[in-house]
């Protein structure tokens, strides 16, 4: 059996009966399969990941795998914030936002937040996973429905599953689709589209003035999830919303920390009615304890270097769009350079595995995204790039992908 057969069934394999519940995961061997062959590209932990280069057994590689745009986990107002925040605060919250786990310091970030995407209020989570999931969990009771772009990120199907009203997908930046659909919406339920403003691993923009235009003909609200966008596009970086300039009229933009702004968390932004309602009925707000000290000031203080350093989201665009360029001269498939992402199509999923295998012997480290993260036979490697790239790392990065192109060449083309 191929690959790709194989991988396609292991979706399936959580399904499989039987009396010994336990029994799927002793039969389950695929991860040992692929393993043997030296292919397996998951879980694989790096000794250290500071920013253009990272350290992988030993070994220096240049990173293209990472979502630290802006390069700031290691600058030293962020580190210094966090270790001040640990001094002062200690290490843990220990509780959630609704009981005791709310600190001036949560406010303080929402505060700033809100003022920097030009949105009333904003509410800070713990992950961008429940930021989704909070946001989804308290809106979408059982007379509403979320109209979801079927590449969305995996955190709002996840939350769409955990809501109670009615979740319907449409075709990926299909705007047909999505009139039609939302053109079926009964009168008493309430809509809410659902786009990313960067999709994660195509690395292509939601059509945002479209979605609107047509979600606003039927009364629908507009939910932009930006963990891509922020921090890349946009004036100042401030995503796709403030990119086509319709930050006023997308009525929710959720954010994570876990990219441009060098922590961990999330957020949600809009209204200052709809973010109390939010805080009160997100079941990841009440029932999961709330951001580290460490986590919040870090966030709060790559704010602030993002604030003060605006030509860091112009590096990052700089960056992606030469090596789109580059890629694409030496015969690669390469797909949208919009933010930070370049994604490299290579089409069956050994093959992806092989070529990702190849580019780390030599010192370059990519993300291979294989089926059912994308369509079967359209496995890439998702490349993603830095402010702090310069010329040297990404010549030497193209430089490998060159002499891999050399070994693979004829099935590339
Ligand atoms: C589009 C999108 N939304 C949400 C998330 C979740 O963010 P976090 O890592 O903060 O949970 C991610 C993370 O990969 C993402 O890519």
């Amino acid at each position: 059996m191929d690959l790709d057969t194989q991988i396609s069934s292991w979706t399936d394999q959580v399904e499989k009966g039987g009396r010994d519940l336990f029994q799927k995961a002793f039969d389950w061997d695929l991860v040992d399969q692929i393993s043997a062959t030296g292919m397996y590209p998951y879980f694989q932990p790096l000794d250290e990941n500071q920013g253009p280069v990272a350290l992988y057994q030993g070994e220096e590689v240049i990173m293209l795998g990472s979502n630290n745009y802006l390069g700031l986990t290691t600058h030293p107002k962020v580190r210094e914030a966090a270790q001040e925040a640990i001094k002062k605060y200690g290490t843990g919250m220990t509780g959630s936002r609704f009981l005791n786990g709310s600190m001036k310091l949560h406010e303080e970030l929402e505060e700033k937040i809100a003022r920097f995407l030009g949105k009333e209020d904003a509410l800070v989570f713990t992950t961008g996973y429940q930021a989704n999931l909070g946001m989804l969990t308290a809106l979408i009771g059982k007379n509403a429905v979320a109209i979801v772009d079927r590449y969305a990120h995996a955190s709002i199907h996840d939350g769409c599953r955990l809501m109670e009203g009615e979740n319907i997908k449409f075709k990926h930046n299909d705007l047909s689709d999505l009139e039609r659909i939302l053109s079926d919406i009964p009168q008493d339920k309430g809509p809410l589209v659902f786009v990313d403003g960067v999709y994660s691993m195509e690395g292509d923009l939601s059509p945002l003035p479209d979605v609107i235009r047509l979600s606003k003909k039927v009364g629908a609200r507009i939910a932009v999830d930006d963990a891509h966008g922020l921090g890349v596009i946009g004036p100042g970086g401030r995503g796709t919303s403030h990119y086509y300039g319709m930050e006023n009229e997308v009525d929710l933009i959720v954010g994570t920390f876990s990219k441009s702004l060098a922590s961990t968390g999330g957020f949600v932004a809009g209204a200052k009615k709809v973010i109390h309602f939010i805080k009160h009925f997100g079941r990841p707000m009440i029932f999961s304890a709330s951001l580290t000290p460490s986590c919040t000031a870090a966030a709060n203080a790559a704010l602030d270097v993002l604030m003060a350093e605006p030509e860091r989201a112009d590096r990052v665009r700089k960056n992606a769009r030469w090596m789109k360029k580059e890629l694409d001269a030496l015969g690669y498939k390469t797909g949208h350079a919009d933010a930070a992402i370049v994604p490299v199509i290579i089409g069956e999923s050994m093959l992806t595995f092989m070529i990702w295998r190849e580019l780390l012997d030599r010192g370059v480290y990519t993300n291979p995204v294989v089926y059912p993260a994308v369509a079967k036979g359209n496995g890439m490697l998702r490349t993603s790039y830095l402010a702090t790239h310069n010329s040297e790392h990404l010549e030497k990065a193209l430089e490998i992908f060159k002499e891999v192109a050399q070994i693979y060449g004829m099935t590339l083309s």
